[in-house]
């Protein structure tokens, strides 16, 4: 291990404390104690360079024995129970499952001439494929059914809240490490993944909630790469139903050359193709007219940018021109 692999990943932890700050406090203090602690720097250079970001040690710490209460905290527990903390790193990744995002998903699905098949290409444990089982307010206005998910979204800009949900008559679901709704470890993992914050509250009690929903009636799940599976995936699509591919926050893990294939994929197939992912990682939804896209996701159809939205759901913005200029 040399200065320099020290200092690589102390930048890392450093750019995380912006990103942090916003929504969880805690986790950028212990990510600016991280940046500058040898002890720490050492035990995450040991390990290979996929597994040493801040939010998988954050979720490992979490998993095992709640956040740390603070720096000098996280550095206790991984000076003395190191081997635990270097176990979950390497046996899990970050699949964080926000069912809030069905939220930018729904003005969109309900538009669309159904029935409709879900196809949800990195679907973690696949809690976005039940649009039609959660309850929506937006902006006071209700809409689905009133059970025990709830996903509040802000509006701006013309957004067409839907009257009703749209009827789902297939669910698939593609991950490279599908997680199981039903699972205690699995569920245990996916509460580890929120970040403790004013927002944590609210987001694990929808959660748990979610993924009774997805236990309850699991999907098809196929194992594997996104490009691999997708001709599998359709094989399970309904007859007479209107496919969509769908993802949100995937192709940020997707090589570039892989983002491309699956770009040229779904392009050639009879699918509407719906994505919520950074600026730029669906071909043409990388410019906007005026203004930046922040720290936005992009919510597009069929490669076109119709609306941004807030990384995890509860904001919606939709852009001029919207659903008409893209023909559903
Ligand atoms: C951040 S999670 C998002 C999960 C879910 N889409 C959501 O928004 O709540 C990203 C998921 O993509 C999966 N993934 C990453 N690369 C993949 C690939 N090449 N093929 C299939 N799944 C992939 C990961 O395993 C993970 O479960």
């Amino acid at each position: 291990m040399t200065e320099e692999d020290l200092e690589h990943i102390a930048h890392g932890y450093r750019q995380f404390v912006a990103e942090a700050e916003p929504t969880s406090p805690l986790y950028a203090d212990l990510a600016r104690h991280v940046a500058a602690s040898p002890a720490v720097l050492g035990f995450l250079a040991e390990l290979p360079t996929g597994k040493r970001q801040p939010n998988l040690l954050f979720a490992a710490l979490q998993f095992l024995g709640g956040a740390p209460a603070d720096g000098l905290d996280l550095e206790r527990r991984i000076t003395e129970d190191g081997d635990r903390v270097r176990e979950v790193l390497l046996t899990r990744a970050t699949q964080t499952n926000e069912p809030a995002r069905c939220g930018a998903l729904l003005p969109v699905l309900a538009q669309l001439d159904g029935p409709l098949t879900l196809i949800e290409v990195g679907t973690s444990a696949g809690l976005c494929l039940y649009p039609d089982r959660y309850g929506y307010d937006y902006d006071g206005v209700r809409v689905g059914p009133t059970g025990s998910v709830r996903i509040r979204v802000e509006t701006s800009g013309n957004v067409p809240v839907p009257q009703r949900v749209p009827e789902v008559v297939a669910r698939i679901g593609i991950d490279l490490n599908p997680l199981d709704p039903a699972d205690p470890g699995d569920r245990a993992w996916l509460r580890a993944l929120v970040w403790p914050g004013p927002a944590a509250e609210e987001r694990l009690a929808r959660l748990e909630a979610a993924a009774e929903v997805a236990a309850a009636e699991p999907p098809t799940v196929l194992r594997g790469d996104l490009v691999d599976r997708l001709p599998d995936a359709l094989e399970f699509a309904a007859p007479g139903s209107t496919v969509v591919v769908m993802h949100t926050a995937v192709l940020p893990y997707v090589p570039r050359d892989a983002r491309a294939r699956f770009a040229d994929a779904v392009g050639g197939l009879p699918v509407r193709w719906l994505a919520q992912e950074p600026p730029g990682a669906v071909p043409g939804t990388g410019e906007r007219p005026a203004g930046g896209w922040g720290r936005e996701f992009v919510v597009s159809l069929d490669s076109r940018p119709l609306a941004r939205s807030a990384p995890h759901g509860g904001r919606l913005e939709w852009l001029v021109g919207g659903l008409e200029a893209s023909g559903t």
